[in-house]
């Protein structure tokens, strides 16, 4: 199966610096028989649009946003439209990620609206689900991971395509990598999760991967791709996660 690489610029990145990163990416990284995936800012997507659309890629190469309402227009101020990015070309809704729930109060229940929207909009929701330390050292964190996704999946359509990212919130920008045998382990009860749902979906591993620890965890079974954040800015060190495989 094509693995996923996809990038979490986060809110990194003008219009400028996007432009600046695709005239090197197009450069430096000639191709791949897996899907590489960049997630910019709201206000840089066009930008990565445009030079997307320029890139005469001879792989899958596509684009999403980070975050976008469960309405496509209204009076909700501040927020994003998926539909928007589909207009621009888009492919996904990165939905739920720890920074959103964290940050931005962010519950299942708003988490599950959005997936059924994106889905019915024809894009692919990607939704992120990680326990924090604390739960995992209670030993919750297959029982957290159940319920992010038994109720973020629970108005979601089981034959339209779905992307997971598992992301364990202690391992999110602190250069503290899940070890293989931990991956191995969740990504085993993701996929056993997933099936009793009656969904079948990649799932991505995300938490300080890296440019060294690339190759040895794309090798663990259920560990369909990656969500890379901070080693996804720079072109030569996503480029080389991005030839893990
Ligand atoms: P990180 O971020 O790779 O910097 O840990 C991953 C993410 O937040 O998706």
């Amino acid at each position: 199966m094509k693995k996923i690489f996809a990038a979490n610029w986060k809110l990194f990145k003008s219009p400028k610096e996007t432009r600046e990163f695709f005239a090197q990416w197009s450069e430096a990284f000639k191709g791949s028989k897996n899907e590489v995936v960049f997630f910019p800012s709201a206000m840089s997507l066009e930008a990565a649009s445009t030079s997307i659309q320029k890139i005469n890629a001879g792989y899958d190469l596509s684009f999403g946003v980070q975050n976008a309402y469960f309405q496509a227009q209204g009076a909700f101020t501040g927020e994003n439209s998926a539909a928007v990015v589909k207009e621009l070309g888009g492919k996904y809704v990165l939905i739920g990620h720890s920074e959103r729930r964290q940050l931005f109060a962010e519950k299942n229940e708003l988490l599950a609206d959005k997936v059924a929207f994106t889905q019915g909009l024809g894009l692919v929701p990607m939704l992120c689900i990680g326990e924090t330390l604390q739960e995992r050292e209670a030993g919750q964190t297959k029982s957290v991971l159940k319920t992010q996704l038994t109720a973020g999946l629970a108005k979601a359509d089981k034959v339209k395509t779905l992307v997971v990212a598992y992301e364990p919130v202690w391992a999110i920008g602190t250069g503290k990598v899940a070890t293989p045998e931990q991956v191995q382990e969740t990504h085993k009860d993701v996929f056993e999760i997933l099936s009793t749902l009656g969904f079948t979906a990649p799932i991505l591993y995300g938490g300080s991967v890296k440019p060294d620890n690339a190759a040895g965890l794309i090798q663990i079974p259920h560990v369909d791709g990656f969500l890379v954040g901070g080693a996804s800015l720079e072109v030569p060190s996503f480029q080389k996660i991005c030839s893990a495989i």
